[in-house]
């Protein structure tokens, strides 16, 4: 049989309007815990819809689900916007009292590998009691920080984030290995991973704690190996400005003889209404030292050093009043001048040592040999001057005058040589 040339367009246009009636659908059994919070949301400008069926059928652009088992519908016009206009968020969080926290930041999506697929959002909001701080310490060898717009080579990227009475704060957006160790929050706060599609969450384990008592809103420490480093770090907000009247902290670390360099580039002044924007330097090393934002912004340091930048009260009308930066920070051996001064002075302690050893054996060789000479003297005397009249004698020279000459030359030959006379004479 032929078919029919006709049959042909009619078999497309049949195609098509199946396609524009029936969307593509990807049906999902998500398991939610007690707990956790998991959101389906779907990309602006999308005809993509999450849907569930209860009991009837019902669509949302954005759907929560909370301790439940649902199967969910993601429903796209075309199969590959299925796995590229959803995002899916899973939330929990973390209580701690004055004493301890409820849960350490567990990565894991085991519980959501159905959900692979996706782009992915694991966020963990932490809620330290009141006038405390949380601390969250990073697993070896720490977090590394990156501009907004950048990504992770890893595909994982990390974001932390402050809530403040006046409004969130992002403190940074972070990449695996780097000097960022821990980082310590006040109030309350969301660590969020992100993971793009097909990839799985590296298992992982961030410890929170009790942090200490701080000044700031948030306090971030970094921890350098030995040898020479450098990081760069962003001002909260980076691009957009620091919170006005904010304070935040960076605790840099470094091994022992060590010393640190830090530099402030790109800074964008604030427009302020009280007081000015200023940086605080502290060590163990001196008294706090203040710097202005318009000072050179380079400040080199032995040991530890402790960065605190005070916001000014901004006036927030100006729209161009904003206070934003990058922070360099180098970390280097230090040569240390005191160090050299304390290699020097022992090495010349050690010479004024030998100096003296050198000077008391010769001393005491000066005086054996004396002895010596004083023995010989003796022996001589009672060779050559039985009758003391003999030219040796006489020849002698005074004690103590150039005894090195006494022993080599006058010695033997004296002596020989008076028995050679007594040879001679006997011949
Ligand atoms: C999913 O992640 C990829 C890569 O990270 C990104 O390009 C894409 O825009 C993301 N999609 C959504 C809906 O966020
Ligand atoms: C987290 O805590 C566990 C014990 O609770 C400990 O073994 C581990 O070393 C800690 N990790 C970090 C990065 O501090
Ligand atoms: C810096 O601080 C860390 C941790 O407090 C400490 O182990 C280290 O010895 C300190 N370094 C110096 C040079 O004081
Ligand atoms: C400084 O800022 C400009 C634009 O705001 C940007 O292009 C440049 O990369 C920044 N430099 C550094 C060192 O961050
Ligand atoms: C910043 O400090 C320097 C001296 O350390 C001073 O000369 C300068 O006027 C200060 N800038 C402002 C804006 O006060
Ligand atoms: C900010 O805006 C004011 C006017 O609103 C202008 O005079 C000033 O030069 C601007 N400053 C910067 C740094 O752009």
């Amino acid at each position: 049989m032929v078919p029919s040339t006709a049959g042909v367009p009619l078999l497309v246009l049949l195609l098509t309007l199946k396609a524009c009636s029936a969307p593509e659908v990807e049906k999902v059994t998500v398991h939610v815990d007690k707990g956790v919070t998991v959101t389906i949301q779907t990309k602006q400008n999308t005809n993509c819809k999450v849907c569930i069926k209860v009991w009837r059928r019902n669509c949302f652009d954005s759907k929560q689900f909370k301790d439940s088992t649902v199967l969910v519908e993601f429903e796209c016009p075309t199969r590959q916007a299925i796995f590229t206009d959803f995002t899916v968020k899973i939330e929990q969080n973390i209580e701690c009292s004055t004493k301890s926290c409820n849960g350490h930041i567990v990565q894991s999506d085991s519980s959501f590998s159905l959900l692979l697929a996706f782009n992915r959002t694991f966020t963990w909001t932490l809620n330290a009691s009141p006038q405390t701080a949380f601390r969250i310490d990073f697993p070896k060898p720490g977090l590394r920080q990156i501009r907004p717009w950048e990504a992770c080579e890893g595909g994982h990227s990390f974001t932390l984030q402050a809530s403040r009475a006046t409004g969130s704060a992002t403190i940074g957006k972070y990449c695996r290995e780097g000097s960022i160790s821990s980082v310590q929050i006040q109030s309350n706060g969301r660590f969020s991973v992100e993971v793009p599609a097909r990839q799985k969450l590296q298992n992982d384990q961030f410890n929170v704690s009790v942090g200490e008592e701080i000044q700031s809103f948030a306090k971030i420490t970094l921890t350098f190996p030995e040898g020479t480093s450098s990081s760069e770090l962003l001002s909260p907000n980076y691009p957009d400005s620091v919170p006005s009247s904010s304070v935040i902290e960076w605790d840099i670390q470094v091994p022992d003889k060590h010393g640190t360099s830090v530099q402030f580039l790109n800074v964008s002044q604030p427009r302020c209404l009280k007081n000015m924007a200023a940086v605080e330097y502290r060590s163990k090393e001196r008294a706090a030292l203040f710097r202005n934002l318009t000072d050179a912004q380079r400040n080199e340091e032995k040991g530890n050093v402790s960065v605190t930048l005070r916001n000014c009260e901004m006036d927030m009308t100006s729209s161009n009043s904003t206070l934003s930066f990058s922070l360099r920070v180098l970390t280097s051996v230090r040569t240390d001048v005191t160090m050299i001064l304390v290699v020097v002075t022992a090495v010349l302690a050690i010479l004024v040592i030998v100096a003296l050893v050198a000077c008391v054996v010769m001393k005491k060789q000066k005086k054996t040999r004396m002895k010596e000479r004083q023995e010989a003297q003796k022996y001589q005397t009672s060779i050559y001057n039985p009758d003391l009249s003999t030219r040796v004698y006489s020849n002698w020279p005074e004690p103590g005058s150039d005894e090195e000459h006494v022993y080599v030359s006058i010695d033997e030959t004296k002596i020989y040589s008076h028995l050679l006379d007594t040879q001679s004479t006997a011949q």
